[in-house]
């Protein structure tokens, strides 16, 4: 799974044990739902799916439950390496019967690598790990790199929002985004990230506020 010796996770290292219904859709559900391991068109998973999305570190996978639920027509692309997180991601699919979910359980930039261009019309990063320690910063997982990529993967005028409370990493990615030549942040005023946006979805780290900040949205165009 980990391909990528810098990967970490703030504050999650350690797994709880996974519950006895949750391992037993690890087995039955997961492998029904997992993304391919090779290169894949991710609109063939799905004929008909108009539009392909990609949440990058859901967590629980209640906003990406409750965004499919949502947009049914819509196919949602999930990653997450931490098995908790899908166990519990597998039961929300499993209770709400959605069908147009699909997990990577492992670091989402072998996910990406495995994507071709222009394939997405959405990217949620959602209050990632927040590695608030300077000498940490190179384990954010918004880096110039990452941004790059998600811009092959994005069809023009697709979006990427990016959610944070610390503020430091909120200004990162944000310096990040204004010297991409390939994203147009999109906020007009103010209010624009202070304010969750309309179809926004309260995730359970969010309602932890364990930032410095309140939750600032950042949402920027493909150009
Ligand atoms: C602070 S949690 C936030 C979870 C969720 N988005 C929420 O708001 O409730 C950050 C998540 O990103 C995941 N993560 C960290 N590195 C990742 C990577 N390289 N690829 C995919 N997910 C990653 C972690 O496992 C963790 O679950």
């Amino acid at each position: 799974m980990d391909d990528h010796p810098h990967m970490r996770s703030y504050g999650r290292i350690k797994s709880r044990p996974i519950k006895p219904r949750q391992a037993a859709l690890m087995d039955t559900l997961l492998p029904q739902v997992r993304c391919p391991t090779a290169p894949f068109d991710p609109a063939a998973l799905m004929p008909g799916a108009e539009e392909v999305w990609l949440e990058i570190g859901f967590g629980g996978g209640e906003h990406m439950a409750a965004q499919a639920a949502r947009r049914p027509e819509v196919l949602i692309l999930g990653a997450e390496p931490f098995l908790n997180g899908v166990a519990s991601a597998v039961r929300h699919i499993d209770e709400q019967g959605l069908k147009n979910v699909r997990v990577h359980d492992g670091d989402v930039r072998d996910l990406i690598a495995r994507l071709p261009d222009a394939c997405l019309t959405r990217v949620f990063i959602l209050f990632p790990d927040p590695w608030p320690k300077a000498r940490h910063h190179k384990r954010r997982l918004v880096q110039a790199d990452l941004l790059t990529e998600l811009a092959r993967v994005l069809k023009p005028g697709g979006r990427l929002r990016f959610a944070s409370d610390w503020a430091d990493y909120v200004d990162w990615t944000l310096e990040r985004i204004l010297a991409s030549p390939d994203f147009r942040w999109t906020a007009g005023r103010a209010d624009d990230f202070r304010r969750p946006p309309a179809d926004h979805i309260t995730t359970r780290y969010e309602e932890k506020r364990l930032g410095d900040c309140a939750p600032v949205f950042l949402d920027a165009v493909r150009t």
